[in-house]
């Protein structure tokens, strides 16, 4: 917060006429907030924000977003410089420590990475308990879960080096069992990660790559991997991040903390999105479907939405779909695929929606996952992985604000309260006087 003069706001109860008065704080960049800590205690009122529409839940130094204007920052840099200038990694250190690295301090932060990309051997069972149609994010959270009763000696939160550690080994291990799940569904052995590959290099040679062949990265498919896991980094104070925030907040061991987020990822309104955009996208079939579907996601008593639209803080075009589509180009055109029926669709459903005027007075712009699934489906991946490779993407965020979360001298548990509308207090009535 910045030492700004001291502005405060005035609550008059109008019904007593009674008066509060609480701070304001500012930060850097975005809106002030109003500092309510003391309002129950002072008022004997809660705030009420289902969804936390208008709830600030915490300070953070980590990413900002002005929704209006389609501001993605990632420690003060923008996301479509991060996305076409750096790499990963990078992102993911800048996204811990504040600052981009040095020469020095990224080939350090890059060894300490590369060093826990295995997996302890008995993992390997664990995926065995599993069916082979299991979906891969039922198994991420559970595989993720389980790391706590791997890495005892990473899961004291109190000790800075043991939760360095822990932060470590969840960027690093987080593809490899990402991949494993998919080689899992696929019915093909596990392949280990390669040190000498950089992190997307080596999550794609661990998910396509057979003994039964060489296999070499293609150049422009790993750069685009690369972007693709820039743009799900980190995205503020989204409900998976919020999740790992609160279940951190209870001292829960790291792993266990990730696997919260990855569960709330799952949601379709959330990061499973990008898999069921596909499946409208599939669903819509030829373009002249469009106006029906248009149709459906503005009729209020049809409970259909148009996946990839939309946003909580975004009412403007979300920054990360402008290079999204900008990749989906550059993916097609390498793999040889002309005008793709589902990109086709896609452009063409865009173009429709953004003139309507439904889409036009709610501000609903396609957002992150409106493209992803194109270029995910046409480098190989099946729709049941798109979401699995956002929580690989998005644990480097995770990361970060669990950090972040536990380095807060303010930190206590989150335990919201409520707005109580159910039965008054009443006597027991036995069941023989029941009628
Ligand atoms: C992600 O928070 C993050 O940062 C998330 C994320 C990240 O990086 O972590 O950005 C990733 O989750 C992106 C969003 C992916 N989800 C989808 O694409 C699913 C489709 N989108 C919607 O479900 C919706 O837009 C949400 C969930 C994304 C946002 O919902 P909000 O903020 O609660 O907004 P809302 O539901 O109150 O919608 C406002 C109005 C409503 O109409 P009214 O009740 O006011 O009349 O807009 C309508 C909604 O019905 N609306 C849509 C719509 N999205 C909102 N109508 C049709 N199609 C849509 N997609």
């Amino acid at each position: 917060m910045t030492d700004a003069p001291h502005r405060t706001v005035t609550l008059t109860d109008d019904a007593t006429g009674k008066k509060w008065t609480f701070p304001i704080l500012d930060g850097s960049m975005g809106p002030s907030v109003i500092d309510t800590r003391k309002l129950y205690s002072g008022t004997d009122f809660f705030a009420h924000d289902p969804g936390f529409t208008s709830t600030s839940s915490c300070e953070s130094k980590i990413t900002f977003i002005d929704g209006d204007k389609g501001i993605l920052l990632h420690r003060g840099y923008p996301i479509d410089e991060l996305a076409n200038k750096s790499d990963f990694l990078e992102v993911a250190q800048l996204l811990q420590t504040g600052e981009l690295p040095n020469a020095a301090e990224k080939r350090e932060w890059n060894k300490n990475i590369t060093m826990h990309t295995m997996v302890h051997e008995q993992l390997i069972r664990f995926y065995s308990g599993f069916r082979r149609d299991a979906h891969p994010m039922a198994v991420m959270v559970g595989v993720v879960g389980a790391l706590s009763a791997f890495y005892h000696d990473s899961i004291d939160i109190n000790d800075a080096r043991q939760r360095e550690i822990a932060s470590h080994r969840l960027i690093a291990k987080i593809p490899t069992l990402a991949a494993m799940a998919f080689k899992y569904s696929a019915g093909q052995p596990f392949v280990y990660p390669q040190n000498h590959l950089t992190y997307a290099e080596n999550f794609l040679h661990m998910c396509f790559s057979v003994p039964a062949e060489p296999y070499k990265v293609n150049p422009v498919l790993a750069h685009a991997m690369n972007k693709i896991f820039i743009l799900h980094a980190d995205h503020e104070q989204n409900a998976s991040t919020s999740t790992v925030r609160l279940a951190s907040s209870s001292g829960a061991n790291p792993f266990a903390c990730i696997a919260a987020g990855i569960a709330c990822l799952w949601g379709p309104a959330h990061g499973g999105a990008n898999e069921a955009v596909l499946r409208m996208l599939m669903s819509i079939g030829s373009k002249d479907k469009i106006p029906e579907i248009v149709k459906r996601a503005k009729d209020k008593d049809d409970t259909f939405r148009l996946m990839g639209f939309g946003h909580r803080v975004y009412k403007n075009y979300d920054p990360r779909a402008k290079v999204m589509q900008q990749t989906c180009r550059e993916v097609l055109d390498e793999l040889g695929i002309k005008n793709d029926p589902l990109l086709e669709t896609a452009m063409e459903l865009e173009r429709i929606a953004l003139q309507d005027d439904y889409f036009i007075q709610k501000k609903l712009y396609p957002n992150v996952d409106f493209y992803s699934g194109i270029i995910l489906r046409a480098m190989g991946f099946p729709m049941s992985m798109f979401t699995v490779l956002f929580a690989v993407a998005r644990t480097a965020g995770w990361v970060a604000h669990w950090q972040e979360q536990l380095n807060d001298p303010e930190r206590k548990i989150g335990r919201p309260r409520q707005l109580y509308t159910g039965a008054t207090t009443r006597a027991f009535v036995p069941v023989e006087q029941r009628e």
